[in-house]
C-alpha cells in the first residue's frame, strides 16, 4: 500500500494523466478489465477524453467494465446523474451488459443491497479475497467537505467496514439526495485509486488532509497504489 501526490499544470493534464494509466492497464492484463467511476463534475474531461479520437481506439471497449463509486439515488432529477454522466460521454463505445449502472428508486436500502448484488456476481464470491482484486482501477473525487464517494465527514457510512456498498439516506454536502456508495473496503479493493482532483475550491480538503484531519477521502487506501493528481490550482 503506498500513497503519492502529482501535480500536474491544469485539469486537462490531469485527465490526460488518468487516461494513460487506464490505457496501461488495460494493455498489461489480458480478459476484463473493470474500472470504478466517480461521480460529480472533475471526470467529465477524463471521460470526453477516453471517448475522442486520441484514445478511443487506444483502449479495449470489449473487454472493459464500468461500475460506479457512488450515485444519486431516490426518484428526483439529480437520480442516475453519476450514470448519465458516463452514457452521454461513452455512448455507444461500451457494449451492451459493460455498463453497470447503481440502480435508483425510492429506498436506498434496496439499491445499496441490489448493487452489492452485482458486485459479488461481477466477482464471484462475496468476500474480497487479498490476492484478487475487485477492480483494476478505482477512480475518486474529493469534496469540499473532504468526502469522497458519498461518504461523507461525520457521517456512518465510512465507518463501514464490511458491506461492500452503503445506502446513504442523508448526504453531507449537495446536492442533499440520497445516495448509495460503494464503502472503504470495496474502494480499496484495486491494485490502483487514481484521485483527481482540480480547481481552487478543493484547496481547503487538501488543507485539511495535510494536516492530519480524519476525513473518509483519507481513510481509503488502495490495496496497491493511491495517487493523488492534482492540478496547479488544487495544489496551491
Ligand atoms: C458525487 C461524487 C463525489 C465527487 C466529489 C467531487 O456523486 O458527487 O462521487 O464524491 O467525486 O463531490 O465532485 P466534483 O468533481 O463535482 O468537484
Amino acid at each position: 500500500m503506498s500513497a503519492s501526490r502529482q501535480v500536474l499544470p491544469d485539469a486537462d493534464a490531469v485527465a490526460r494523466a488518468a487516461a494513460e494509466r487506464l490505457v496501461a492497464i488495460a494493455a498489461a492484463k489480458r480478459g476484463t478489465v473493470g474500472v470504478c467511476l466517480s461521480g460529480g463534475s472533475t471526470p467529465k474531461l477524463l471521460y470526453r477524453l477516453l471517448a475522442g479520437p486520441e484514445f478511443r481506439d487506444a483502449l479495449p471497449w470489449e473487454r472493459l467494465h464500468w461500475f460506479f463509486g457512488d450515485e444519486r439515488v431516490g426518484d428526483g432529477k439529480e437520480a442516475g446523474s453519476n450514470r448519465r454522466l458516463a452514457e452521454e460521454a461513452f455512448g455507444d463505445l461500451v457494449p451492451p451488459g459493460h455498463l453497470h449502472p447503481i440502480p435508483t428508486g425510492p429506498t436506498p436500502q434496496a439499491c445499496a443491497e441490489a448493487y452489492a448484488a452485482g458486485l459479488r456476481d461481477w466477482y464471484g464470491a462475496d468476500r474480497l479475497d487479498p490476492g484478487r482484486p475487485l477492480f483494476d482501477l478505482v477512480l475518486l473525487g474529493l469534496g469540499e467537505d473532504g468526502h469522497t464517494a458519498s461518504l461523507f465527514p461525520g457521517k456512518p457510512e465510512a465507518g463501514e467496514e464490511k458491506a461492500w456498498v452503503v445506502a446513504v439516506p442523508e448526504a453531507g454536502l449537495a446536492p442533499f439526495v440520497p445516495r448509495v456508495s460503494l464503502s472503504l473496503p470495496a474502494l480499496g479493493a484495486t491494485p490502483l485509486i487514481l484521485f483527481l482532483v482540480t480547481g481552487a475550491g478543493k484547496r481547503a480538503p487538501l488543507a485539511r488532509l495535510d494536516a492530519g484531519e480524519d476525513l473518509p477521502s483519507g481513510r481509503v487506501k488502495a490495496w496497491g497504489e493511491t495517487v493523488w493528481l492534482l492540478d496547479q490550482a488544487a495544489a496551491g
